[in-house]
């Protein structure tokens, strides 16, 4: 069955848009497994925007499911990584004029690279995911790259204009992931998923997880977190196998 993983670098963002002391992102992300949450998700990001190296750490220290801690793949990175021991690393690109993440990790060419990269990672038992877009070549260097999982970015269909983008973005993704599943790639998606457009995916099977921080942290503000959470959960749950 698929699982909301719930990402909380959202609300380290608030929190740092004061550069203050609330809120905490450890207890979003305790309050989350409460809620049904079966992952949390942060992004250390080069530039420490919003989720400090502190929070990882304190996250790190009474998660009680998956901590999956998405990162550059750079040295620095590398290292916290290996210090922290999280369940999965997820790589992805990273700008540092960008908002949030705006499109997959570019594999294409760099297979060996990423091999490289991730080999003291897998050593340690840590698993790993290459967040790209639904792209024939970029499924097939992740493949080639050793990676277990993809996350599928689903951005673009998210952020579609009008419905035929939307349908040509969703025809994409669909074909991404029926091409990684038949690779032997296990199947996460993530970004901009909210709760109207997951829908798309009610009977898509074979999706190991969903990453879902800022339409939930959204809803938070008005409903409470443990609702927001509960919600999206309810809705996972009735998705296919
Ligand atoms: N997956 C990845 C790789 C991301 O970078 C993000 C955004 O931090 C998400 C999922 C979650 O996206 P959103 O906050 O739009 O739900």
């Amino acid at each position: 069955m698929p699982v909301l993983c719930v990402n909380v670098d959202h609300v380290a963002t608030l929190r740092q848009a004061r550069m203050g002391i609330e809120p905490e992102p450890v207890t979003a992300a305790y309050m989350a497994e409460l809620a049904g949450a079966v992952g949390i998700i942060t992004h250390l990001r080069e530039d420490r925007r919003h989720i400090q190296d502190r929070d990882v750490e304190l996250i790190r220290a009474t998660c009680n499911t998956r901590l999956h801690f998405e990162m550059a793949a750079t040295e620095e990175m590398q290292q916290i990584a290996l210090g922290l021991s999280p369940e999965t690393v997820c790589l992805v690109p990273e700008k540092r004029e960008e908002l949030t993440t705006e499109g997959g990790l570019n594999c294409v060419g760099r297979e060996q690279h990423f091999k490289d990269y991730l080999a003291p990672l897998h050593a340690n038992g840590i698993r790993s995911s290459l967040f790209i877009d639904a792209d024939p070549q970029q499924i097939e260097a992740a493949h080639a790259a050793g990676a277990e999982f993809i996350e599928i970015h689903t951005g673009h269909y998210a952020d579609a204009k009008d419905m035929n983008q939307r349908k040509n973005e969703l025809e994409k993704i669909l074909a991404g992931i029926r091409q990684a599943q038949d690779l032997g790639l296990k199947v996460n998606l993530g970004h901009g998923l909210n709760y109207r457009n997951i829908l798309a995916f009610k009977n898509v099977t074979g999706i190991s997880e969903y990453s879902i921080g800022h339409s939930i942290m959204a809803r938070a503000i008005f409903v409470g977190l443990d609702r927001a959470v509960r919600d999206m959960a309810d809705i996972v749950r009735t998705f296919a196998d």
